[in-house]
């Protein structure tokens, strides 16, 4: 394939929007090594196998494919730094980052938003690259926002979100969702999600704060919905968010998981927040998800994420 064409299928290729991952290991003498990769996929639930592709021309390829085990680190989107180090020709690129060894001995970046500490199952012979099949020994995932990767540039979905949020008076709630239900708040009869007003911090250390108060481990996904409340002159935001490991509830606080079939009969008399949480219910029936922009009487849904089955 000539110059031109190889380019034209890169950039073909770089239509497909993708997470950033580092891939890592050791080398014979027990030196952390690790590069950056996109090509990774989630192949099989059972056994847990995921893959990953490598260059030929990589300086590591003889110690990936000869290793025992490999770990896939999925960046955050604060770890833009990290993925250009580990693209980069660095000598020492570990020096760089914080790190840790996982009880296999593979490293793990830090701060990531998941990892997998695979032992090496399969390497597959694929053209210029061989693909390394692994299967999922041990795993863990914090709900950061993952970073995003799209025809040759980063994109940071949760970050430009929080760009879009400026007024005098912001409120941020948080729509958690876990197993099928909902966490709701009750005051006076009356359901609501659990909400902050954004003062002097920012939108991400106020939603912290309100996980904080609820004695929920979650962290911000995708905006879910933002609407001008023109009567009090309050912007809303209302962000899906993502429970992470196991939550003990604040009960004085009176929020409590709803089944998802049980919000329809719930006394919710805010009517915005009534239809945003049954569109909420047929979204999440197919885990397609929109965002809602407008105020609190109309505005329009953007469909924007699917889930992944
Ligand atoms: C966003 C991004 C994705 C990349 N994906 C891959 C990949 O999937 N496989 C690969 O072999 N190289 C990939 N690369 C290129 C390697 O990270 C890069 O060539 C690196 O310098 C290889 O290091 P090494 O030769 O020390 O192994 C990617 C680079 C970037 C910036």
């Amino acid at each position: 394939m000539d110059a031109d064409k190889r380019r034209q299928l890169r950039d073909a290729f770089g239509a497909f929007m993708t997470g950033v991952t580092v891939v890592t290991t050791n080398d014979r003498q027990g030196n952390p090594i690790g590069f950056t990769a996109n090509s990774f996929s989630s192949v099989s639930l059972d056994p847990a196998l995921l893959l990953v592709s490598i260059d030929k021309r990589s300086a590591n390829f003889a110690n990936f494919t000869g290793c025992d085990h490999f770990a896939v680190n999925i960046l955050s989107e604060q770890q833009k730094e990290t993925s250009n180090i580990f693209a980069q020709k660095i000598e020492d690129r570990f020096a760089l980052i914080d790190w840790r060894k996982a009880d296999s001995g593979v490293p793990l970046i830090e701060e990531s938003s998941a990892w997998f500490d695979c032992s090496l199952h399969q390497v597959v012979d694929a053209g210029d690259h061989a693909i390394l099949i692994g299967k999922v020994e041990a795993f863990s995932s914090c709900g950061t926002a993952g970073l995003g990767y799209y025809r040759g540039v980063y994109f940071t979905p949760y970050q430009n979100a929080e760009s879009l949020i400026g007024g005098p008076d912001v409120v941020v709630s948080a729509l958690i969702e876990s197993a099928g239900q909902a966490l709701m708040v009750e005051k006076q009869g009356s359901y609501s999600l659990p909400s902050r007003r954004v003062n002097q911090s920012s939108v991400s250390e106020t939603l912290n704060q309100l996980f904080a108060d609820l004695e929920v481990q979650a962290s911000p996904g995708f905006v879910y919905s933002i609407w001008e409340d023109r009567q009090k002159n309050q912007q809303h935001i209302v962000f899906l968010c993502v429970q992470s490991g196991a939550s003990k509830l604040n009960t004085a606080r009176q929020a409590q998981w709803y089944s998802l079939n049980q919000l329809d009969a719930l006394p919710i008399a805010d009517s915005a927040l009534k239809s945003l949480m049954n569109r909420f219910v047929r979204e999440s029936a197919v885990g397609n998800y929109g965002l809602y922009y407008g105020d609190e009487c109309q505005g329009s849904v953007r469909h924007f994420a699917l889930k992944a089955s």
